[in-house]
């Protein structure tokens, strides 16, 4: 009963399949699309909303890690039939289910987040996450799943590219001393949660009794602005810093008009016009985990990305 199953291989699915595969643990990946088989993972395509499928693919796991996520605008559509399919494998099989989640059904707030905040979102796609947790926790309540919810802030790290605000857009740019330009005000404090410490929590929480039944936060470092972020990356780079601007409010509404991404960022605006800063002071008191020091995170992503074709 050592199976994982991790459903997703974008950066979070791919991180944790890797942590689980080198902590000794049996990997099964689930996309639509399938993959390469590695080391220890094994890769299976099938659509995780096809709820027979699913349970087939989940037969004998430990634990299934909710790591994949439908096309950003497609949310409210693809969601619930993803999430319910997931429950219902759970329900089936009794494997723990780990949900990866963010801090969207919050909605907008004053202050730091914690997890004990309701979930008061009223856009969609803040209500079809709130609905996500707010279901599976019914169901762990009634003793029908084990059921528990990791949040995290915008990723940053290795591996995170078009679907990471200091990522694709940003560093392959600041690493020729090009300028950037970024959603929303540069200088809001915000929260940037770095992916290997994503996997490790969704790792740790899958094998920990204590943690079922709640929501936490992945242990994030303290806030810093996007401009703070981009002089520390160029900082490590070993690169001059480069200027950073704020989109023109003018160039989104345009954008919006081609780029369904774009218009669907409306919704969440307020996350970079001001501060979003998260607080996991809860689950790293509990599991005396911390996040990975700053340093360290910025030479890996520079690494990273200097590994890429052409500096990424
Ligand atoms: N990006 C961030 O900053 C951030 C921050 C906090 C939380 N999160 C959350 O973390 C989770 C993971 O995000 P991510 O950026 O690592 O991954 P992602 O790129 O959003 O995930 C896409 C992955 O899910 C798979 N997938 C999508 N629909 C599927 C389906 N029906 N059946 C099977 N596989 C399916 C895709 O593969 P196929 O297309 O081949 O199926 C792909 O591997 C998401 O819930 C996201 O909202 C993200």
């Amino acid at each position: 009963m050592n199976l994982h199953v991790v459903i997703g291989h974008g950066p979070a699915g791919a991180a944790t399949a890797r942590l689980l595969a080198d902590k000794g643990r049996a990997v099964r990946v689930v996309t639509r699309s399938g993959g390469q088989a590695e080391p220890g993972i094994e890769h299976v395509a099938l659509d995780a909303a096809d709820p027979g499928r699913l349970t087939a693919a989940v037969r004998d796991a430990a634990a299934i890690h909710l790591c994949a996520a439908p096309p950003y605008h497609r949310w409210t559509r693809d969601w619930p039939p993803l999430a319910a399919a997931v429950s219902q494998a759970a329900e089936a099989t009794g494997a723990v289910l780990v949900l990866l989640g963010n801090l969207y059904g919050y909605g907008p707030v004053q202050g730091e987040m914690t997890e004990t905040l309701p979930l008061a979102a009223t856009g969609p796609k803040g209500r079809v996450r709130a609905r996500i947790w707010e279901q599976a926790l019914a169901l762990h309540e009634k003793g029908r799943i084990r059921a528990v919810e990791v949040r995290a802030s915008d990723f940053f790290g290795p591996g995170v590219t078009d679907g990471g605000h200091l990522a694709s857009r940003v560093v392959p740019r600041l690493l020729r001393g090009k300028p950037v330009s970024v959603l929303g005000d540069p200088d809001a404090p915000h929260s940037w949660t770095y992916v290997p410490d994503v996997a490790r929590t969704l790792a740790e929480v899958a094998e920990q009794e204590q943690a079922w039944g709640r929501a936490w936060h992945v242990p994030t470092l303290p806030p810093l602005s996007v401009r703070e972020m981009t002089g520390r990356l160029a900082a490590q780079a070993g690169v001059p810093p480069v200027p950073v601007r704020r989109l023109p409010s003018v160039a989104l509404r345009a954008g919006a008009v081609f780029s369904p991404m774009l218009r669907e960022l409306r919704e969440v605006q307020y996350q970079f016009d001001r501060p979003f800063v998260v607080d996991s002071g809860a689950y790293r008191a509990a599991f005396a985990a911390e996040a990975t020091p700053l340093d360290r995170q910025l030479e890996a992503t520079v690494d990273w990305w200097r590994g890429r074709p052409a500096g990424g």
